[in-house]
């Protein structure tokens, strides 16, 4: 048996309950695959707060370094709102980021085609959508200084500043044209350039980044169309690029191709640091009611067998996992349509029927 540490940080509202049912699948696909999974649960975001008086700690940023692998659950909820900004939940989330120097965020939109009826979009619209969103998690106007809250003749002000160095540019962007060459070949890298300094500085750079890379084809959207093309036609994407605030708002708005934003996954890498989280938050209005849909945090938990362990098999069996509850009619109230042949289920029926497809697929091997 191989043994291989991670992190697990289930964070604050829905994070423990989707989490835990992420780590149980994970361990129980990784014994198959030869490998024994170790697992460290530490407080993160509003809950680390609580036990600390800060949402993450100096010992708890330097284990998650030393283990290199992260699985997050969400953080954040209206307790923790009014707290100073370095406080705050997302304070920590970001200081992981920028610890663990995961500047590549990547976002799978894929259709499952079980839940064509779960999206506000139609169906012929839909086929055939497989989009991945690489998102720069580490750089733009979330991190870029100066920032700061002032007043001038009496009217507060504050500033927040949206800054791209090329290499920063170049990092992200080549892991989208890498990706591109296992997919469709494409890239299509979103900014925007009409008006904004940092984006003609994005868009320059990964123009000359693209001649190392011929064989991907490389186009350009501004973030606006963009926002409108993903509803009118997802379609016509395959790899697309783009800073850190227009990813946050684009993914969540693709997420609704699937159905849920409690489907969407990421991972976040860089160098050999690996960083997992649904992209959904912590929903404090369900938490502790039981009907979470945890298969957000389980794809994302199939995205760190695939990306950080290179277990491609075990992350093939979490995806098949989660197509089979979805094809049994299983539905949380997030996806639920009344469409005949479904079920609404909370959270536990869909771990059950996970594991099950698990185990019956273990005795099969
Ligand atoms: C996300 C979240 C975070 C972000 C928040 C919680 C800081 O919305 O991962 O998309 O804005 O990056
Ligand atoms: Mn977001």
């Amino acid at each position: 048996m191989n043994r291989v540490e991670i992190v697990v940080l289930p964070g604050d509202g829905i994070g423990p309950e989707v989490i835990y049912v992420a780590i149980d699948l994970l361990k129980a696909v990784c014994r198959q695959y030869d490998t024994e999974l170790i697992v460290t649960e530490l407080p993160f975001g509003g809950t680390c707060y609580e036990e600390y008086g800060s949402p993450v700690t100096e010992e708890i940023l330097n284990k998650c370094k030393k283990a290199k692998f992260v699985l997050l659950g969400a953080v954040g909820g209206p307790q923790w709102d009014d707290l100073n900004p370095d406080k705050r939940p997302e304070a920590a989330l970001l200081q992981l980021r920028k610890e663990l120097g995961v500047f590549a965020n990547l976002r799978p939109i894929n259709v499952f085609p079980a839940l064509s009826s779960a999206s506000s979009l139609k169906k012929e619209i839909l086929d055939g959508t497989d989009i991945l969103i690489v998102r720069e998690l580490t750089g733009g106007i979330y991190f870029g200084k100066p920032r700061f809250t002032s007043e001038e003749n009496g009217d507060p002000f504050s500033v927040d500043t949206m800054k791209y160095s090329r290499s920063e540019v170049r990092r992200v962007a080549k892991v989208a044209f890498e990706a591109a060459r296992l997919r469709d070949g494409r890239v299509c890298s979103v900014d925007k350039a009409n008006v904004l300094e940092s984006s003609r500085m994005w868009r320059k750079s990964i123009i000359e980044l693209s001649e190392e890379y011929p064989d991907v084809e490389l186009t350009h959207m501004l973030v606006d169309n963009c926002a409108m093309q993903i509803i009118r036609q997802p379609t016509q994407f395959d790899v697309m690029v783009t800073g850190n605030l227009f990813g946050d708002i684009l993914s969540d708005a693709a997420s609704m191709l699937t159905g849920s934003l409690g489907m969407l996954p990421s991972a976040s890498i860089g160098g050999e640091n690996g960083l997992y989280e649904p992209v959904h938050g912590s929903a404090p209005d369900i938490a502790g009611k039981g009907v979470a849909n945890p298969l957000a945090a389980v794809a994302s938990a199939a995205l760190l067998c695939r990306y950080s362990l290179k277990l491609e098999g075990a992350a093939q069996q979490i995806e098949s996992a989660i197509i089979s509850v979805l094809e049994q009619g299983l539905r949380t109230a997030d996806l639920f349509t009344e469409e005949p042949g479904t079920k609404l289920v909370g959270t536990d029926e869909i771990a059950s029927a996970l594991m099950e497809f698990v185990q019956q697929s273990e005795n099969v091997n």
